[in-house]
């Protein structure tokens, strides 16, 4: 989405600085690097902790860091850093100072030391934004090639009503991905990808398990990803690290935790992916001490677990797309046609484990891929990311 983009985002004084804290973070989720530069009156209304915080990088705010050592703030290097300067808010002061170019802060220094897009989302009250010298400074600004993003009209913190309130930060963030081309397909969409096994716990030191990857899970949510899905990625016990742009990335142990995080979130999704093995059973108790051997043989009772995919099928939404995963040695499509209806999907991914080379374990996956309206179709061996390209390929296709 904003992956390896630069941003430096200046955030000037007005009472609109609050939203700059919900602007990095939509910045920071869709993976840009962002370094905030904050003027002395952006400080009264925002704290540099906080935007330090989530912006995961130091607030600039002042030429020397540390004066007795020498430390300083390089604006020019600051400038030739990014790759866009975002002013938002921008206060009426700072869109003057622009004009004039008057170089009285680290913001000033820095934009005018800067060779890349400089965007404004201005923010003031209504009669400030509406004054002539207001109008003249952005008409002069666009003029110049400076972006300004309009205020909405709305109820400002004056208590009137009318035009100058700083558009929202999930608006300005969607503008940045369309300016850097990089809508994808399925930008805007909330995608939730499951991965991995499940471990059902014996006892402290043993449970029930299975031999996925989660390879095969990863690979979908970084294709998701770069379609311009926001993608919730919760995965099993596996030793993969997390994808790089994930809007969430939990992991869980067990299948029930599994149930509880994907339905918690499964209601704002509009695409649901269980590629997850889940288990079928877990043990009725599990001890809180090692279980010792004895001579005796040693059952466990299992109980059925909850079918996660079952339960979304069965509360699916017009606007869902739920996709789930079969893994057969058997009978293998007429299997997979029996959990497509059964649990209410959009489309089943048929690996089969007769296949070498594909399903657990391996890099290669060769899938089917059966659609709810009876349509089938078979794609040869191929790496989990192409397997994955493929998917969302056939996604983007249901959804129009
Ligand atoms: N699944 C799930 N919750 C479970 C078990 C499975 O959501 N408790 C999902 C898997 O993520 C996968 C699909 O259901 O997308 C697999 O279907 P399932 O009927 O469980 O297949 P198998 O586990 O292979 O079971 P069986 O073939 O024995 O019916």
């Amino acid at each position: 989405m904003l992956r390896n983009k630069k941003i430096i985002l200046g955030v000037t004084g007005s009472i609109a600085a609050y939203k700059s804290t919900y602007l990095v973070r939509e910045l920071i989720k869709a993976g840009a690097d962002v370094k905030v530069i904050l003027t002395d009156s952006g400080r009264n209304f925002v704290t540099p902790l906080s935007l330090a915080t989530l912006s995961k990088n130091p607030v600039l705010y002042k030429f020397t860091e540390d004066e007795a050592s020498g430390d300083w703030n390089n604006h020019v290097e600051l400038g030739l850093w990014a790759d866009l300067i975002l002013i938002a808010p921008a206060s009426a002061n700072t869109l003057a100072k622009m004009v004039q170019g008057i170089c009285d802060n680290l913001l000033m220094a820095t934009f005018l030391s800067a060779r890349c897009p400089v965007w404004v989302a201005p923010a003031m009250d209504l009669d400030m934004y509406a004054h002539a010298s207001t109008q003249d400074n952005l008409e002069i600004l666009r003029k110049r090639g400076v972006e300004v993003i309009d205020p909405e009209s709305g109820e400002l913190a004056s208590g009137l009503t009318g035009k100058g309130r700083m558009s929202e930060p999930e608006e300005i963030a969607k503008r940045l991905m369309d300016f850097f081309n990089i809508i994808g397909p399925l930008t805007g969409k909330k995608l939730i990808i499951t991965a991995g096994p499940t471990h059902e716990v014996i006892d402290p030191v043993r449970f029930i398990g299975n031999h996925s990857s989660g390879r095969m899970g990863f690979a979908i949510a970084e294709v998701a990803r770069d379609a311009g899905a926001e993608v919730t990625l919760i995965t099993g016990p596996v030793s993969l690290a997390e994808p790089e742009g994930m809007a969430a990335f939990i992991r869980v142990k067990s299948a029930s935790d599994m149930f509880m995080q994907v339905t918690a979130r499964s209601k704002e999704a509009q695409i649901i992916i269980m590629s997850a093995a889940v288990a079928d059973y877990t043990p009725v108790t599990f001890s809180t001490s090692k279980v010792k051997k004895a001579e005796n043989e040693w059952a466990i009772e299992l109980m059925r677990t909850k079918d996660i995919l079952k339960f979304l099928g069965e509360h699916k939404r017009d606007d869902q797309i739920l996709v789930g995963f079969a893994l057969e040695t058997d009978n293998e499509e007429e299997n997979a046609q029996g959990k497509l209806e059964r649990k209410n999907l959009d489309l089943i991914v048929l690996n089969s484990l007769n296949v070498k080379g594909a399903g657990f374990g391996h890099a290669t996956n060769q899938v089917t891929m059966m659609f709810k309206n009876g349509t089938k179709k078979d794609f040869p061996l191929k790496s989990k990311t192409e397997v994955a390209r493929d998917l969302v390929n056939e996604i983007v296709n249901l959804k129009t």
